[in-house]
This record gives structure tokens, C-alpha cells and sequence, in this order.
């Protein structure tokens, strides 16, 4: 247990929401979060998807860091990789507060903050100075791959210029790019996860930016299980190299303890974990191996890696387990992870990859 877990998170805890965040990107900047040593992970762990080499397959989900501002200090404490953003292309305040919600009981969280962030000037400058420093200095087997996560304002929005504006800004400086089209805070964002609008999306980006890292998309869990395979064919035919399984959900599935369960927004957290679950095997059936696939939503121990991994996933993303537990998870995953594979007889990961499938 690092100062930030014994210490610091649970007087945080106490604390507002909002201002509990700004504190612990400026523990992470401090450097509170620990140091991992570079390359001192077990190689079982190691990942390789989309052309990228993973030092562990346990990603910072998109949201955390929406101004890319602890990228290295998130990357210094232990991920394999780390997704900044969601970025749109102006600066905007995202929605009223309140916005963030805590539901302690339920180990859970519900938002509806609207992607308030600094937008994309400010943003493409921080990554391009990340790019420069960080470049020479790898060490090898090291470098944990950034991702930009990338959206659109809320009003004055065009999203076949948006999306291909934004790739251009990041695409020099960052391994892999994520267009977002699932949030449940920006009125319409989701619609434009059907399959015709989605190819055109896809389309504007191949033309403006033939070349260019892995492009993923962020799916919702809340797509009608009768449209994923449209959803997933029409990503894969507008090029993607990877989609995001999932963001956070509108749904209340039942049992919710929090008096803060009926608020408005995504719900993230333990009460995912079974519909993130489904809906990448779900994804993965109709995917069949032709794209890689990050898991996301209510994981919390090494099974549940292991699980997503088994359900045809190769790499996985954390966010809420993390605000609840502190930059320790990240250890304790990778130790439970390393402690499930050996269980089931799997000795990397890709052993594992979609056995649950069959
Ligand atoms: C406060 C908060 C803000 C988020 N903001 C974003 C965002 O800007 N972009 C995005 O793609 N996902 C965002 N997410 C969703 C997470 O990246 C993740 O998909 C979701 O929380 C499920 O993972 P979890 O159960 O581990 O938290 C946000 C989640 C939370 C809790």
C-alpha cells in the first residue's frame, strides 16, 4: 500500500466528488502514485494487439485524465496502458453540477459530466511534449502505449469534420486513437452508433488521414443486441483495428442500494460488470478475431480480467475500481491475474484469449 491508498484515499472519500479528482490528478503529479519499475513486468502478462506491444493488458479508462495531463505519472504507476480524453475540439464546461455521483453501496459511480474539458489545442500541445521527452528515453519492453480518446461538442457539432480534425491533431503523437460515440451525456452522440452514420464517420477519417495509428471505436452497452453485428461490421469495414466493450450504461439494473441510483447519466462500477460482460461476448462472437477487443465496465479483480480475457478480450480498462481503491489495484490486478491464468492452466494471455467462446 502505497501513501496514496493508506492515507490519502480515505480522507478523500469524504470529500465532493469533483474535488476528490482534482486532488488525485495532482497526487499523481506529485508523484503519489508510485513508481512501477520500467519493463519489471512478468512477460505473461505481456500483450501484443494492433501492431502495439502491451507490457500488461490493464488500461486507465478514457475520462480520468480528459485533459491528458497525468498521462506519464499513470503510465510511471503500473498500466499497460493509458487513454487520455474524451477531447473535443473547443474548450467547454460540460454540465451543471452536480454531475458526479458516488453510489458507495453499490461500489459504483454515476455521471453526467458532459465532457467538460480544455479541448483539443491545449490537449495535442500536452502529448506532443510527452511525445518529445518520452521517445529517447524507452526502455525496452517499457513503453506503455497512450491512447487519445476523442469527441464532439455539444452544440455547433459536425462529426464527419469533428472526427477527422481531431485525428490529425493527435495522430504524430499518440499510439492508438479512439472515437467515441458512446457517451450517454452528449445529446445525440449515441445515434451516431448506427451502422450508416458510423461508416461515414469512419470514411471522412480514412480519406483525410490514410495513415495513421490503430483507430478504435468505444461502444455503448446499451446497443440492442439485435444491432451489434451491424454496429461491429460496419466498424470493421470503415477500418477500425480494435473496438472499446464498454462505456458506461443508462440502464439501473436492479438491486441499486444508493440513494444517488435514480440520478441521471452513466452508471459505472460493479453494477456493469455483468452487462460489459455479455455484450463483449457478444461483440466477440461477430468480431471472430479480425479486430482486437478492450474490455471496460465493473472490473475489480484478476478473475474478472480473466474473464473478459477469456471472453475473446486483449486488453482491459479500469476506472471506477480504481476511484474506490487507489493506484494499489493496479498491483493487486496484476498479481490476481497472474494467479487466475495459472489456475486455469494458461501461461500468457493469449492462451486465454476467447476459450469461453468455444
Ligand atoms: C466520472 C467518469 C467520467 C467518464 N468520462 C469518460 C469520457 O470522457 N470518455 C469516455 O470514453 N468514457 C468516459 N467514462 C467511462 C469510462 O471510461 C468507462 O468506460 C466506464 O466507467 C466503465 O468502466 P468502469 O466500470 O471500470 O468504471 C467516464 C466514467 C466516469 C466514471
Amino acid at each position: 500500500m502505497n501513501i496514496m491508498s493508506r492515507m490519502i484515499l480515505p480522507l478523500m472519500r469524504r470529500l465532493d466528488p469533483e474535488d476528490a479528482h482534482r486532488i488525485a490528478l495532482d497526487a499523481l503529479l506529485l508523484g503519489l502514485g508510485g513508481v512501477a519499475r520500467p519493463g519489471a513486468d512478468d512477460p505473461a502478462l505481456s500483450v501484443r494487439a494492433m501492431g502495439l506491444r502491451f507490457p500488461n493488458p490493464i488500461g486507465m479508462a478514457a475520462g480520468f485524465d480528459k485533459n491528458a495531463q497525468v498521462v506519464r505519472p499513470l503510465a510511471r504507476s503500473g498500466f499497460g496502458l493509458v487513454e487520455a480524453g474524451t477531447v473535443t475540439p473547443r474548450p467547454q464546461p460540460g454540465n451543471p453540477q452536480p454531475r458526479l455521483f458516488r453510489l458507495t453501496e453499490d461500489r459504483a459511480i454515476i455521471n453526467r459530466m458532459g465532457f467538460n474539458n480544455q479541448g483539443i489545442d491545449r490537449f495535442a500541445v500536452r502529448l506532443a511534449r510527452l511525445h518529445r521527452v518520452s521517445s529517447p528515453r524507452r526502455v525496452p519492453g517499457a513503453h506503455v502505449p497512450v491512447g487519445a480518446n476523442l469527441g464532439i461538442n455539444k452544440t455547433g457539432a459536425d462529426p464527419e469534420r469533428d472526427y477527422p480534425m481531431l485525428v490529425g491533431r493527435v495522430k504524430h503523437y499518440v499510439d492508438y486513437i479512439v472515437i467515441n460515440l458512446s457517451s450517454p451525456n452528449t445529446p445525440g452522440l449515441r445515434d451516431l452508433l448506427e451502422a450508416s452514420r458510423l461508416k461515414g464517420i469512419l470514411d471522412a477519417i480514412n480519406t483525410a488521414h490514410p495513415e495513421r495509428p490503430p483507430l478504435l471505436v468505444k461502444l455503448s452497452p446499451d446497443i440492442a443486441p439485435d444491432d451489434v453485428p451491424s454496429v461491429v461490421e460496419a466498424a470493421i469495414a470503415g477500418g477500425v483495428q480494435g473496438l472499446i466493450v464498454s462505456n458506461t450504461t443508462i440502464s439501473r439494473p436492479a438491486g441499486l442500494r444508493s440513494p444517488y441510483a435514480t440520478e441521471k447519466g452513466g452508471l459505472s462500477g460493479r453494477p456493469l460488470r455483468t452487462l460489459a460482460q455479455e455484450m463483449l461476448a457478444r461483440v466477440a462472437r461477430v468480431v471472430d478475431g479480425r479486430v482486437a477487443l478492450v474490455a471496460c465496465g465493473g472490473i475489480e479483480t484478476g478473475a474478472d480480467i480473466l474473464d473478459r480475457v477469456r471472453a475473446g478480450a486483449d486488453l482491459v480498462q479500469i476506472y471506477t475500481s480504481y476511484v474506490y481503491e487507489g493506484p494499489g489495484i493496479i498491483a493487486r490486478l496484476k498479481a490476481e491475474t497472474l494467479r487466475a491464468m495459472r489456475a486455469g492452466g494458461f501461461e500468457t494471455l493469449a492462451d486465454a484469449k476467447g476459450t469461453a467462446l468455444k
